[in-house]
């Protein structure tokens, strides 16, 4: 009995320990443990055994026991430790994956282009408030509450909850209402840029949005002149667009200029011969300016006449349109990736 016993062991765990699958596993368990096994009927016969067979075969058949059954278990974990390793098999030959990353949006890369030209110009950039009192949107800019001038920008309101009137709020329509902030805590002679986003109460379309983006300038001092802005201006266009570029001005009205003008640049795209950018005019508008009304001085406490300077401001958005060719401004708040990507 105790031969048969070893040998059912010894057999047992050799083909135990090479069992390649989990089925073959579980059939070696039921051939060697289950309910008809052989060794089961051993177990069942050593109840007939008398008092010292039983003693010397018991210890043996359950020695036997506890082997086979620790070996499956150890084989049973080798198998599925094997299993998980397949599936977690890299292919080290395979190609990369490409990370998936988000991107400047071309609004982005024009201001940060547009910055670094005028810092390398000795400007300074200044800002504000995106919310601003009336006061700095309007009557610091000779735009009093009477003013037909105000309607010339549909404006989003703030409700404050007070009717007096410096604490009346808007969305500024205008990045001119940092000239005002920063001539209160700054003497010329100075020149700053302020790039920012405005808004206006207007219904959108290819080229309108509520909410975009400009870019003022600022520049004072005692015998700042309508020629230093167009050379500041024309070295400006010519580093951004990298070809040399002609300002034009054309007499317009603001407010907070005089004399005010409207300027032009030569088309970009066609040099100026004509094209479907520049309704073949050869002319692209790109925003107002003018030399600063010595009203706008004294709102901010300058005395008359003691400075002149110069200002203007115009639209990215715009500027990012005729650099890339975009023809719908509404697709710079898209927020998709796909169209973000295309600009360098
Ligand atoms: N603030 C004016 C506008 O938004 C533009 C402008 C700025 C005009 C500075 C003249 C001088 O339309």
């Amino acid at each position: 009995m105790l031969k048969k016993i070893k040998k059912i062991k010894g057999e047992a765990l050799k083909k135990i320990s090479s069992a390649n699958t989990l089925t073959e596993l579980e059939d070696l368990r039921v051939f060697y443990l289950g309910k008809k096994s052989e060794f089961n009927d051993i177990l069942k016969g050593l109840k007939d055994l008398s008092t010292e067979e039983k003693r010397k075969v018991g210890p043996s058949a359950n020695e036997t026991k506890k082997g086979i059954q620790e070996a499956l278990e150890n084989r049973l974990m080798e198998l599925e430790e094997a299993e998980d390793a397949k599936k977690e098999w890299i292919d080290i030959t395979a190609p990369g994956k490409k990370i998936k990353k988000g991107h400047l949006s071309p609004l982005s890369i024009v201001q940060n282009n547009i910055e670094d030209i005028f810092t390398s110009m000795g400007f300074e950039i200044a800002d504000g408030p995106d919310i601003d009192s009336e006061f700095y949107n309007f009557d610091a800019m000779n735009m009093p509450a009477d003013h037909p001038a105000r309607d010339m920008q549909d404006t989003f309101w703030v409700k404050t909850g007070s009717r007096k009137e410096e604490e009346r709020a808007v969305l500024r329509t205008h990045t001119s209402t940092v000239q005002v902030r920063y001539m209160e805590k700054n003497k010329p002679p100075f020149r700053i840029i302020v790039p920012g986003r405005v808004f206006r109460s207007e219904a959108t379309d290819p080229s309108h949005e509520h909410t975009f983006h400009q870019f003022e300038a600022l520049v004072v001092g005692k015998d700042v002149s309508v020629a230093n802005f167009l050379y500041i201006a024309e070295s400006f266009f010519t580093q951004f667009f990298r070809r040399k570029v002609n300002v034009r001005l054309r007499p317009s009205y603001f407010p907070f200029v005089e004399p005010g003008f409207e300027f032009d640049i030569n088309c970009a795209n066609c040099g100026g011969k004509g094209c479907g950018v520049c309704k073949n005019t050869g002319w692209i508008e790109i925003g107002g300016a003018g030399m600063v009304n010595q009203k706008v001085f004294e709102a901010a406490g300058y005395d008359r006449g003691k400075y002149q300077g110069f200002a203007w401001g115009f639209g990215m958005e715009r500027l990012a349109m005729i650099k890339y060719k975009i023809s719908d401004i509404r697709l710079f708040h898209s927020g998709d990736v796909r169209f973000t990507r295309q600009f360098k």
